[in-house]
């Protein structure tokens, strides 16, 4: 098998890079598309329901595809420090790729609100991290003032380049598939990941790689669903605290494209998100964070309205081990302590 170079790379055609580029990679991308029986089984009817696993990128989630772009451009552009606001996933990948590419990297996040594995990247990879008394949308303001004022390159979706490298997962869905999903399911935040994956598919369809776009289906958390509700959400708050935010940058982006797919935004509640984390976890052997489980419920919530025998991508854009807290809270599994170690002991306590 050949060695996969990485997004830009594998797509550079489709990417604005040049040879004067030097592409800051850890062979992001090239993430498994894989099928979801017992999903699909829940709502019958022939549809094929597949899952889209971005948390197998280097620093487990989505976010390296939109940051190898982000900070190659920058180090090409002379850029010596990033900077960025995050729930924790940005502030990962922005840290490994900035330190990758000898830069410096600054990053806020809302202070306690962020799962521990994502903190514990950031420092490892050696940010310098800042948590603020104060939600995603505050950090984010503080962190555009900043790289306004000083010589530090933003690194949050409101930098384009992001967008660019986080259009490749549509590329690989629909190389994977040999056409465009109906449906895309798609958790929400800043909306920027639904507005890439929509940048993808009509670039590949323009391009004759596919006949057909998909319904963007976004799913928000009940407590932070600024694009259901129409307005910002003050104090947004979520199980799910990659997606904890009230005040969308990309927001006209994305009712853009709900607009020109068909598709739609609706809420979740956390118990809705709870139990499709469970379910793929238990029944799909596949684990994600919280957030990432919002496409799933959101597809089980909607499920009625699939067209018979379509194909369902529901993205996975982080992975479950950034939130061991969550997992070890919510789950239905038998949970034996304390036990003597003896082989009588346990066969008995296991039902033998
Ligand atoms: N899923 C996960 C796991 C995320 O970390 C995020 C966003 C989203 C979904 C939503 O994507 O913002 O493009 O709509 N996380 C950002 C962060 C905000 O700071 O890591 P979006």
């Amino acid at each position: 098998m050949q060695d996969w170079p990485g997004l830009i790379e594998a797509y550079r055609r489709w990417l604005p890079v040049s040879a004067k580029t030097p592409v800051i990679t850890l062979r992001e991308g090239a993430t498994p598309l894989i099928p979801a029986p017992v999903i699909a089984g829940e709502i019958g009817r022939g549809v094929k329901v597949f899952l889209k696993y971005d948390g197998l990128n280097p620093t487990g989630s989505f976010k390296d595809r939109g940051m190898t772009m982000a900070i190659s451009k920058a180090k090409e552009a002379g850029s010596e420090a990033v900077i960025c606001a995050s729930t924790g996933n940005t502030s990962a990948a922005a840290a490994a790729y900035a330190r990758r590419g000898g830069m410096r990297a600054f990053v806020l996040i809302p202070d306690g609100y962020v799962a521990q594995g994502k903190l514990a990247q950031a420092l490892l990879y050696g940010a310098e991290v800042v948590a603020v008394q104060g939600n995603f949308d505050a950090a984010l303001e503080i962190v555009r003032d900043v790289a306004d004022r000083y010589p530090i390159t933003l690194v949050n979706s409101v930098n384009p380049y992001r967008l660019q490298g986080q259009k490749t997962a549509a590329f690989e869905v629909v190389d994977a598939l040999g056409e465009a999903p109906d449906w895309l399911c798609i958790p929400v935040g800043n909306a920027g990941n639904i507005s890439a994956y929509w940048m993808g598919f009509n670039e590949y369809k323009q391009a004759g790689h596919s006949r057909k776009l998909p319904k963007m289906m976004g799913f928000q958390a009940a407590g932070s669903a600024p694009l259901v509700l129409g307005h910002k959400v003050e104090q947004p708050d979520t199980i799910a605290t990659a997606i904890r935010i009230g005040n969308p940058v990309n927001r006209e982006k994305a009712l853009d494209v709900r607009q020109a797919s068909g598709g739609d935004f609706m809420a979740v509640s956390d118990a809705e998100i709870i139990t499709a984390y469970k379910l793929l976890g238990a029944g799909e052997g596949v684990f994600c964070e919280p957030a990432s489980a919002a496409s799933v419920a959101g597809l089980l919530k909607r499920k009625h309205e699939v067209p018979n025998g379509a194909t369902v991508v529901c993205v996975l854009t982080g992975n479950g081990l950034k939130d061991p807290t969550t997992a070890i809270e919510h789950n239905d599994a038998k949970f034996h302590t304390g036990l003597a170690a003896n082989t009588e002991v346990v066969a008995k306590v296991l039902g033998f």
